[in-house]
């Protein structure tokens, strides 16, 4: 029914989502409302089968579709009567002139999905539970803040207030040994923001970048939104493969040297060092993405780059959305001295500063100490949650499963030896019809696909309890058998 695209690398899931979208309110779809099924629009469409069913997901979580397993969707009923109603009073739809930058996210954009609800078990990474937040300590720590009122409500410093620098001075001091002035420091709307600045200031149209491959996406998306290239480099079980860094000119490099995201390897200290060369020969900035390194479980961290001799185009960036919650918008980054005013400038014309009452609350949590016994409360449940994970991927997988990352963070690679590539979008399904939600490693590849193409999965737990884990995983048991 929709139109076979003449460039399919054009076609992305949005896009599916809104032709669908379209024709279901125009009633296209007839008195049954049987869609085509995932396989056959994908390959109408000449795009992968997952494209189609993000899109179908998304008109699911919307209520214009109804989706059972095995089943083709179906317009849901509620739609069909309003349907009938709105499109002959809706103008035709008009083509916007965007700009570049605008066109260049229209054909890819960051995806993002409604969380399905009601999941026996759902393994996304980057949740957490909300029984981990501090609400006493945060709730005292906001009255704090709001009991030191400030004498005008006025602007405030784009680069965040001093209050919480000075405080994430000593902190970045005391836990990660980054010694850097507080001018450095510019707290920022989440880590993303960092690098949305960070973009806009190192990337023009037609510069190149450094990806971690596979790689964090909203990092690649934010600076292919510049129109610059993304140089995928691979990764192995230490990080970026820094040798493959030789003859590369580029920009900036974006790297996660603490807990790579997503395969979990730690950086060693000799690629550091090869990283920072190849930084300073090729006049490149590298960003240093700090995430989750309050989570490590074995070893003690190794120092990071920006920690380093002669990491002076490091620009480090941290975030609480780890640690405290990913709503609070809360991150910062350590820039290089020269640099400083520029940040400041990007951050003003953005939004000015980020809300001032949050970060006078997290300047409070950290002075008064109750951010570090949170955060090792944190860590003790997550490094439980982790050890119950394993241990059920073990239980019921044994060795026909490989997992890595294990060392830090709140998630960790799985990957079934025995289960190739080309099943991962039915077991997909299969998991989701029995409540359970899974997410592959292959949507975080930019470059060449791993040799060995086995299914892959990124597997968050900090959201779930224990309970929901060991069910999660026998569910998962029960979906890969109906495969074999
Ligand atoms: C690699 C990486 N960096 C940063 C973040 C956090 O981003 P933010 O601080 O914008 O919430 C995440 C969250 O999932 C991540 O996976």
């Amino acid at each position: 029914m929709m139109q076979k695209r003449t460039n399919p690398g054009h076609v992305g899931a949005r896009e599916i989502y809104e032709a669908l979208r379209d024709q279901i309110m125009a009633l296209v779809y007839g008195t049954d409302g049987l869609l085509p099924s995932s396989r056959a629009l994908a390959s109408e469409m000449g795009v992968a089968r997952s494209t189609v069913t993000v899109a179908y997901e998304q008109l699911a979580a919307e209520g214009f579709i109804e989706t059972r397993h095995g089943a083709r969707p179906r317009v849901a009923r509620a739609v069909v009567g309003r349907g009938r109603t709105r499109t002959s009073s809706r103008p035709p739809a008009r083509k916007v002139r965007l700009s570049a930058f605008g066109e260049r996210l229209r054909q890819d954009p960051p995806r993002w999905t409604e969380p399905p609800r009601r999941l026996v078990a759902n393994f996304r990474y980057g949740e957490l539970a909300s029984s981990d937040f501090p609400v006493l300590a945060w709730k005292r720590a906001v009255t704090t803040a709001m009991a030191h009122r400030p004498e005008r409500l006025a602007y405030d410093d784009p680069c965040g207030s001093l209050r919480l620098r000075t405080a994430l001075q000593a902190y970045l001091w005391r836990s990660r040994s980054i010694r850097c002035e507080v001018d450095q420091i510019v707290v920022v709307n989440g880590s993303q923001q960092g690098l949305d600045i960070c973009a806009r200031l190192l990337l023009d149209d037609g510069d190149r970048f450094v990806m971690e491959d596979p790689g964090y996406q909203m990092a690649r998306h934010t600076f292919a939104a510049t129109g610059a290239e993304t140089v995928p480099v691979p990764v192995d079980a230490d990080g970026l493969q820094t040798a493959q860094l030789d003859g590369i000119e580029a920009r900036l490099a974006y790297v996660t040297p603490s807990h790579q995201y997503p395969l979990g390897g730690v950086m060693p200290i000799g690629r550091r060092h090869q990283l920072l060369a190849w930084a300073r020969k090729n006049d490149a900035h590298v960003i240093e993405d700090d995430y989750d390194s309050e989570y490590r479980y074995d070893t003690k961290p190794i120092p990071p780059l920006h920690a380093l001799e002669g990491s002076d185009n490091v620009i480090y960036l941290g975030t609480v959305s780890k640690t405290l919650s990913p709503t609070l918008r809360i991150g910062y980054l350590v820039m290089p001295t020269g640099l400083r005013s520029l940040f400041a400038a990007a951050k003003q014309i953005m939004d000015r500063h980020t809300p001032l009452i949050e970060q006078q609350a997290l300047a409070a949590m950290l002075e008064s100490g109750t951010y570090e016994s949170h955060v090792r409360r944190a860590r003790r449940r997550n490094a439980e949650r982790q050890q119950a994970l394993l241990d059920a991927l073990r239980r019921r997988f044994g060795d026909r499963i490989r997992i890595e990352g294990t060392a830090a963070g709140l998630h960790v690679v799985a990957w079934f030896d025995g289960l190739p590539q080309k099943r991962e979008d039915a077991l997909i399904q299969a998991a989701r019809a029995r409540g359970v939600g899974i997410y592959p490693v292959s949507a975080l590849f930019a470059g060449a696909r791993p040799a060995r193409k086995t299914v892959g999965l990124v597997m968050g737990y900090s959201a779930l309890e224990v309970a929901q884990i060991e069910r999660g995983c026998k569910l998962l048991a029960q979906a890969v058998a109906e495969l074999d």
